[in-house]
């Protein structure tokens, strides 16, 4: 716990404060000042002061590489090699504890390549969240792959086991979660279903590199599963991804599909005959984003917890106000991580005032809140034309992702401990809060 986090007591005196008196009379008193008797701070929009006034360029500057990533690329560029594929791939499988890892072009790729090494009859079904990129649905129809869509809880923004028991068909066989930005599904709970029904468990851990359920991580509750190492994402590269596989066949087909070298088929793999030839694709990783990649995972973990600890700072405080809640399973067994956004929600009815007054008001403080709306893959034309799949997906209702995307209220995730700005987004937010019913008229 860090020392500035404040204590059980401070934070139930900081609610009674809210309660009673408002924001700014509420920060200072956790700032241990004496309560500030009358009116409360002009808000930006009306012409007072910025509640935020420390610099953010910093802390929202990501891939943070260094001297090290540096090297190893410099190194590359003098003496050109492609052995940091297979060293990436060592690493990886000494580090999350799988038997088998393949480096990718990117996690689109080796989504593709698991879809292949599914070896599945055209026809077969897959559910999926419709809230998620492209990438974990469409490479499906390359082979007759087809999605059920299913919906997301609206807090977690993942998988809802208990909407994909209601749309479950005979066709169906596999089921792929996504851990959305870091926070996994119900990998356990998915898995025990998906045992009583034959699924296939898969997953898409692209945004959960070193996330954890039960002490175990993401990508290795499932026979297959991906990452991406996107520059975005938890641990980039600029561009690429890994397929982890627990077992050889799979690890095969799916190095067979975009590999006609196999660097890493065994001499007695049914798929080495098609060393030479390959099935027809080249998705080799480039070397400078695995060398990059290498790098990136020393010190992952400690990174991703740092991080963790600053956004439960915020958090904490945010969501002492009316109306806030953030992304979050409640689950004590998991161990998230963040990257890219820190999401929160807003109920207006609670809040008393709409999102949109909301996050006006709090742009107008120098805060970077956003009201995401993801692009919801079901409702894409896609989907809807027949010539593109084996059979039409069902297209469904899915309220949970629509109250997700009528909800969101999206802030970044800060990639360095900054903690005024923090103090700052916390003195933003009260002070918006502390105005909402005029925000509510207005
Ligand atoms: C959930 C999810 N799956 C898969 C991918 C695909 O990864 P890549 O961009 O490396 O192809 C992404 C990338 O943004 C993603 O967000």
């Amino acid at each position: 716990m860090s020392n500035n986090e404040p204590t059980r007591k401070e934070t139930a005196s900081r609610r009674d404060f809210l309660k009673t008196t408002g924001a700014l009379a509420a920060g200072l008193a956790l700032a241990g000042q004496a309560p500030a008797i009358g009116p409360v701070e002009k808000l930006a929009l009306e012409g007072g002061p910025k509640a935020v006034t420390v610099p953010d360029a910093e802390a929202l500057h990501w891939p943070r590489y260094g001297e090290t990533e540096e090297q190893a690329v410099l190194e590359l560029v003098r003496h050109p090699t492609y052995d940091a594929i297979a060293g990436l791939e060592d690493d990886w499988k000494k580090h999350f504890g799988v038997p088998y890892a393949k480096a990718h072009v990117n996690g689109t790729s080796a989504l593709a390549s698991m879809f292949f090494a599914l070896d599945l009859p055209p026809g077969s079904e897959i559910m999926v969240p419709s809230y998620t990129f492209f990438a974990t649905i469409v490479p499906m129809r390359l082979f007759g792959l087809v999605p059920v869509f299913v919906d997301i809880n609206p807090q977690t923004l993942n998988f809802d086991l208990e909407d994909a028991k209601k749309r479950l068909t005979k066709n169906t066989k596999a089921v792929l979660p996504v851990h959305w930005i870091g926070l996994p599904a119900d990998m356990d709970l998915i898995n025990d279903w998906a045992k009583e029904k034959d699924l296939i468990v898969l997953e898409d851990s692209a945004h959960a590199h070193g996330a954890k359920i039960k002490d175990k991580y993401t990508g290795s509750w499932s026979r297959m599963a991906i990452y991406s190492f996107q520059m975005s994402k938890p641990l980039p590269a600029i561009e690429g991804g890994i397929g982890v596989y627990q077992n050889q066949e799979d690890h095969d087909r799916a190095e067979a599909f975009g590999n006609y070298d196999m660097p890493s088929v065994s001499a007695d793999s049914p798929y080495m005959k098609y060393k030479g030839s390959g099935l027809g694709l080249k998705l080799r990783m480039h070397p400078f984003a695995a060398a990059l990649a290498r790098c990136q995972l020393k010190g992952l973990e400690e990174r991703n917890e740092a991080g963790a600890r600053q956004v439960r700072r915020l958090n904490d405080a945010l969501l002492q106000l009316p109306g806030l809640s953030e992304q979050t399973s409640g689950r004590k067994d998991v161990q998230r991580l963040y990257y890219s956004w820190n999401m929160l929600f807003i109920d207006e009815a609670k809040a008393g005032m709409s999102r949109e007054a909301a996050v006006k008001a709090l742009v107008a403080e120098g805060v970077r809140a956003t009201a995401p709306s993801y692009t919801l893959q079901h409702k894409l034309p896609l989907y809807a034309e027949e010539q593109w799949w084996h059979h039409k997906p069902v297209i469904p209702d899915l309220p949970g992702s629509e109250k997700a995307n009528a909800t969101s209220l999206g802030l970044p995730y800060f990639t360095t401990d900054v903690p005024e700005l923090v103090e700052q987004y916390i003195k933003a937010f009260e002070k918006v809060w502390a105005h909402r019913k005029d925000l509510a008229t207005a």
